[in-house]
């Protein structure tokens, strides 16, 4: 399947950042595809959708995959699996990288496959594992993430270049490259990789996605609580993405002390 979109670099999946407001504003920013995060197909919490959104699934539960894939697969660009998850809830509840199973692997992404003619992806990290889920995704997938960071190393240490690049002779799949991207590596990465995602780099920094596009935009924390303020969004949260839009400020010691401080909105707006 061919994936129809302008920029070969992404939004990487990112539980706690990737709300409405920032996808909005990575995508507007020049992101290709901008995705959820983890999300589970049971959860009491609105979705939002909106631009070409991949959602990302965690769960082993099948039916109810199937029914949400129905309730949202018209709004959605695509579909994501999340068998990467290195939390300490992942081991807890057996899914991530903790989802060991090659058989009980099979039968969730069949159940995706089966339930969209969507592009589907899959997310994974480096494990012994990788390699026997591939080969399973390559009947189902139109496309793989790979972060190669073990789930010991969490998202700290070097990723593993070299085993990522040793996938691409082994299966035919595009692969999606996730891994300390930035505006430095980027042109060498995309000629070992057929597209991209941003994590870290992005947050509190929409802008980022300028580099690998043709736009120029200049968003500040204003235009997200803009939108934060249009979806609704819970204060705690907006009091969050204030923090990480003002990390690498110049001289916002005094600002973000403010911003700390802030009980409610109207405190944080009169801080910024
Ligand atoms: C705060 C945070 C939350 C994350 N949440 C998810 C998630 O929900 N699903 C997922 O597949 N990966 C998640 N990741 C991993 C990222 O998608 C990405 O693979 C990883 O951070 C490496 O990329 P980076 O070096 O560009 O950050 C998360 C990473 C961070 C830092």
């Amino acid at each position: 399947m061919k994936l129809n979109i302008k920029s070969k670099v992404f939004l990487a999946p990112m539980e706690g950042i990737n709300d409405i407001a920032f996808r909005t504003l990575c995508k507007k920013a020049g992101a290709g595809i901008i995705f959820s995060e983890m999300t589970h197909p049971l959860t009491q919490q609105k979705i939002f959708i909106e631009g070409k959104m991949v959602i990302q699934l965690f769960s082993t539960n099948e039916k109810g995959i199937k029914e949400f894939i129905k309730k949202y697969d018209k709004k959605v660009f695509g579909w994501d699996f999340n068998l990467g998850c290195p939390a300490k809830t992942a081991k807890k509840h057996g899914f991530g990288i903790f989802l060991q199973d090659l058989n009980l692997i099979e039968k969730i992404l069949q159940t995706i496959r089966s339930s969209t003619k969507k592009p589907f992806f899959v997310k994974l990290r480096k494990s012994p594992q990788t390699f026997e889920i591939l080969k399973i995704a390559e009947k189902y997938c139109d496309a793989i993430t790979i972060h190669p960071r073990t789930q010991e190393q969490g998202y700290s240490g070097k990723p593993d270049l070299k085993f990522a690049t040793s996938l691409k002779k082994k299966i035919k799949l595009p692969i999606i490259y996730s891994g300390n991207v930035d505006e430095k590596n980027y042109k060498n990465l995309l000629k070992k990789f057929d597209y991209l995602m941003i994590g870290r780099r992005a947050i509190g920094d929409p802008n980022v996605f300028n580099f690998f596009s043709n736009k120029k935009t200049n968003f500040d924390f204003k235009d997200y609580l803009k939108l934060a303020e249009k979806y609704k969004l819970p204060f705690r949260q907006i009091k969050f993405q204030a923090m990480n839009f003002t990390k690498r400020k110049p001289d916002a010691k005094k600002l973000r002390l403010e911003i700390f401080k802030a009980k409610n909105l109207e405190e944080l707006k009169r801080a910024i």
